[in-house]
């Protein structure tokens, strides 16, 4: 079967694998806040627009004074970021010119299966002719249901979508977190002519903010732990990777600890937190008082209204569209990105100083949007899904309900258009998301959800030995999905799983 033979050790903080950069760092908020291309179409006519992405390896700069080999879309980390409006189909032309085979996920995108990047779904590189089947280690290569591609390939994002931060990123079975460590990560936008009737803030006001931590060798390469994959490592490696792997420099867009200049005007702020294993707890401060943050939406869209939150915790996978007004601030005056999860170096994310008297027309409307709520009552299963470390016959790692990885064996059955409901269980902090649909938070260890946990969520944070329940209604697309811990290593220790959706 797909289970390797890998083996954990009993956890201790030992186990976390904190990397140390050994290159030069820069000052923090020295270096420029870099903000991603807008791709532009190649094409588009009267129902779709477009794109071509070609995945590449490529030398930038990450660290002033260094040169660093990416695995970046159209070579830049973060990748091109795709904006969609939500009355038009979207297509996306994939080319590979990476030396690996790739699988391109969007993350909250409500797609068909064959466009969705199942992990086994595996397009090869360009001029590839068969060299890579077979390679040892590769499981993903035994799928007999995979559809596989060579050189290039098209992913179909339907239309009608909510207004949303989305993400696309690598998701090969066993490989997600080395490629994603390497760059394979960008934004992709979809907007509506709702969202941009409300009068948020807007261009250079309306900024997507991709967090990620790394680390560096001498030379300035990015660090990663051998061996790759972490389904098969050195025998007594994977205890050093079995929280996941760490970095000790903040990056926003590529960029380490970076400085942004801005006007005294509210900022939209699209978090995203692309980091293998980091959870951050964000506040922004101004010489000693906080300033507040105003939540506007979640992963799948706009809130019903602005929720105004001291500070802001976000783990692997999630985005939180928030609204930061610093028309109160002073031309001078620096507010501070902390990170109070970090330590020593990972304390600090951005800095944003203030350098332009302006008038700012935008606004939060107390009414965003409408939000349907999943009921409880509504919902015809229940089913129960158990996060934890275990054995599955030869293996032991990170299972779901006791099963490590198998692309052959789905976990659940859904039947489209009812609602479920999910009870998660997890034993030590893990990022759960589910492909296909948005859930909603029901309710967290028997009681409330956070305030948070508001909206249409595709990714949960669940703490140590903590439980939820979501609902959930998985709509128009019968196939096969995943749902998966988003800790990226524990994603290749296999804390996955398929559910097959089914036509009603
Ligand atoms: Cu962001 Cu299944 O992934
Ligand atoms: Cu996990």
């Amino acid at each position: 079967g797909a289970a390797g033979a890998w083996q954990l050790s009993a956890d201790s903080p030992a186990n976390r694998l904190h990397l140390t950069s050994a290159a030069r760092l820069p000052e923090p908020f020295t270096v420029p806040l870099p903000l991603p291309p807008v791709l532009a179409p190649v094409s588009r006519d009267a129902t779709t627009d477009y794109y071509r992405i070609t995945a590449r390896p490529a030398d930038v700069t990450v660290l002033p004074g260094y040169s660093t080999r990416i695995w970046g879309y159209n070579g830049v980390f973060p990748g091109p970021t795709v904006v969609s409006d939500r009355s038009r189909r979207t297509v996306v032309t994939h080319r590979n010119e990476l030396p690996v085979p790739m699988v391109v996920h969007l993350h909250g995108g409500h797609v068909p299966e064959d466009s969705d990047g199942y992990p086994t779904d595996l397009l090869y590189p360009v001029g590839d002719s068969g060299q890579m089947i077979g390679m040892p280690g590769m499981a993903a290569h035994s799928d007999p249901l995979a559809h596989t591609a060579i050189g290039e390939r098209d992913y179909s994002y339907p239309a009608g979508q909510p207004a949303a931060t989305l993400w696309y990123h690598d998701h090969r079975m066993d490989y997600t977190g080395p490629a994603v460590w390497r760059g394979l990560a960008g934004f992709h936008l979809v907007t509506d002519e709702h969202e941009s009737r409300l009068g948020l803030p807007t261009g250079d006001r309306d900024l997507p903010l991709l967090l990620a931590d790394r680390a560096f060798d001498a030379q300035g390469a990015f660090s990663y732990p051998a061996p790759e994959p972490m389904r098969s490592p050195q025998p007594g490696a994977t205890g050093r990777f079995e929280r996941g792997v760490l970095g000790d420099v903040v990056l926003v867009n590529g960029a380490p600890w970076p400085l942004h200049r801005v006007a005294t005007a509210r900022y939209r702020l699209r978090l995203l937190n692309g980091s293998n294993a980091r959870v951050y707890r964000l506040r922004f401060d101004r010489a000693g008082g906080a300033v507040p943050l105003v939540q506007i939406g979640s992963d799948g869209g706009l809130l019903t209204g602005p929720e105004e939150l001291a500070e802001l915790t976000i783990a692997p996978g999630e985005r939180y569209d928030v609204v930061v007004d610093f028309s109160g601030c002073a031309v001078g005056d620096r507010i501070t990105v902390h990170n109070d999860l970090g330590a020593g170096t990972t304390t600090r994310v951005m800095c944003f100083e203030v350098t332009d008297r302006v008038t700012d027309t935008s606004t939060v409307p107390d009414r965003l949007a409408a939000v349907e709520t999943l009921d409880r009552s509504a919902a015809v299963t229940t089913r129960r899904f158990a996060f934890r470390r275990g054995t599955d016959g030869a293996a032991s790692g990170w299972l779901i309900n006791g099963r490590a990885y198998d692309p052959g064996t789905p976990i659940a059955r859904p039947a489209l258009g009812q609602v479920e409901i999910w009870q998660l269980w997890t034993d030590l902090d893990h990022p759960i998301h589910l492909h296909l649909n948005q859930f909603q938070v029901l309710s967290r260890n028997g009681g409330a959800p956070a305030r948070t946990d508001r909206g249409w969520k595709d990714t949960l944070y669940l703490t140590a030995t903590g439980t939820a329940e979501i609902a959930v209604r998985f709509t128009d697309y019968a196939g096969r999905f995943v749902l998966h811990c988003h800790n990226l290593e524990h994603e290749d220790m296999a804390m996955m799983a398929t559910f097959t959706t089914l036509a009603g």
